[in-house]
């Protein structure tokens, strides 16, 4: 007898992905200034570390929230124990969807009533597969896209993911026919079509959607009467124009969709999270918004799988809900980013190394090393990618674990960890970059300019 499920130990979770074996390497190995200085540095982590501060002095000057007391001092601790409506809070509810708006520069609100809370945007993508599709029908997922939608989308829901082929002709953008190819090629493997997700800002581009690549994609939908799920996670970390532009703000503006109870509007849903915007992922925080009824009570029936606890909701209720601190977290969050991205970029063009010109968004830019492949393949891309891991020892993250079409492109995180560590990533890569571009792809050179013996896998 076989000790797992087959469901359980089916590849469609995509553990060996080298995204999640990077991840596993660096464990073995990480980098610590003091303690191992010649470990590998984490560049394959979307994490934000760069405004802790303004959460921890926000908790400073409300020690009552964190003390789980109510404004007038009394513990509410028993009443936070005992809380287990799978509805949530109303007050956070309120306060998140505030905030959603807040970040969509009140172009567009959100009702409380719509919203369904679940433990980050991890269970909201699944919760909605669940939802919407039966096991092997399926959703198109533009290209390169974020290696966890494997496991989150796939993995016990049965759906099936088919790719929107994107490519660096034009910076990875959706157009209508690589949309309609995916569709046919969806119907050539015999699966249903029930929608498209995408994320906004991209995950991992770096990118925030065009207005005509959001159009598109709700003609795209409504003329296949299909689902859209917008993954808007990145929503509040986008630090340069073209500003974000949320699929709810398309939906308003169009004309052709002016009644709010339009069967598109019910087939729209999004995606939210508090992991990036608030650089929170430890407080299992996320929510599916969508204006169909049907949808929110059924979404809402799975919650009770992945629940925010109560204290974390409590405690986010009174933070999200000082508009004066959220306003200027906003704002002084996207500053940080972009200075941070700015070094980041010019660290990679002093190792002769570009990236996507229309990076915006996100916590990560989309790089091209293809000019240090030895072939124009996948084979040696991971090549690289091993060398990068072993010898120069970063973990970044290789184009082919998020799908994309061509090789050479690698998603490289730059806001989980101090700049001396970044300034450390950026000379280890330049040192390398320049032996490998000078022909030499022996170790010992390597060795030499990095200052600590390379082991090569
Ligand atoms: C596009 C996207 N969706 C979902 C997630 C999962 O986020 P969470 O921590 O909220 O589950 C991530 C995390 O990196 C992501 O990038």
């Amino acid at each position: 007898m076989k000790l797992l499920s087959t469901k359980a130990t089916c590849n469609s979770h995509g553990q060996d992905s080298s995204y999640f074996l990077g991840w596993q390497e660096y464990e073995k190995n990480p980098y610590d200034e003091v303690l191992n200085p010649e470990g590998i540095i984490q560049m394959g982590l979307a994490e934000n570390q760069l405004s802790f501060d303004l959460l921890e002095s926000w908790l400073d000057r409300n020690p009552n929230v964190a003390g789980f007391k109510s404004n007038d001092g009394k513990s509410i601790f028993r009443e936070l124990a005992l809380f287990q409506d799978y509805h949530g809070l109303p007050s956070f509810k309120k306060a998140l969807v505030d905030f959603m708006a807040e970040i969509r520069g009140n172009k567009v609100t959100f009702d409380p009533n719509h919203i369904v809370l679940t433990a980050g945007s991890t269970p909201a993508n699944e919760t909605l597969m669940f939802c919407l599709a039966e096991k092997g029908e399926a959703f198109l997922l533009p290209t390169p896209y974020y290696p966890g939608f494997d496991r989150d989308l796939k993995w016990r829901t049965g759906v099936e993911i088919v790719p929107i082929q994107c490519t660096s002709s034009n910076n990875f953008q959706i157009t209508e026919p690589a949309l309609q190819l995916a569709y046919q090629e969806a119907k050539k493997r015999n699966l249903r079509v029930k929608g498209v997700l995408v994320t906004n800002p991209s995950n991992p581009l770096g990118t925030t959607m065009s207005r005509s690549e959001l159009n598109l994609l709700i003609d795209f939908i409504k003329d296949k009467n299909i689902h859209l799920i917008s993954d808007e996670i990145y929503s509040g970390t986008v630090y340069s124009s073209p500003g974000f532009v949320s699929v709810m703000e398309i939906l308003k503006e169009r004309n052709d969709l002016e009644d709010c109870h339009a069967p598109v509007w019910d087939r729209v849903h999004v995606v939210y999270s508090l992991s990036k915007d608030l650089g929170l992922p430890g407080f299992r925080v996320g929510a599916i918004y969508s204006q169909n009824d049907v949808v929110v009570e059924a979404a809402t029936k799975m919650s009770s799988f992945g629940l925010v606890s109560s204290q974390t909701q409590y405690l986010l209720s009174a933070m999200l809900g000082d508009k004066k601190f959220t306003k200027s977290y906003i704002s002084e969050n996207q500053k940080r980013l972009k200075r941070r991205q700015r070094m980041f970029v010019s660290g990679l063009q002093k190792a002769g190394i570009g990236c996507l010109k229309t990076n915006n968004a996100g916590l990560f830019c989309w790089v091209d090393m293809s000019h240090l492949l030895h072939s124009n393949t996948f084979e040696a891309e991971m090549e690289l990618w091993k060398k990068i891991l072993y010898e120069v020892r970063l973990n970044i993250s290789p184009g082919s674990s998020c799908h994309c079409a061509e090789p050479g492109w690698f998603r490289m995180c730059f806001a989980n960890m101090s700049e001396d560590t970044l300034n450390l990533a950026m000379k280890r890569l330049k040192a390398f970059a320049a032996a490998e571009f000078n022909g030499s792809s022996c170790s010992k050179k390597v060795t030499l300019q990095l200052g600590f013996p390379a082991i090569v896998s």
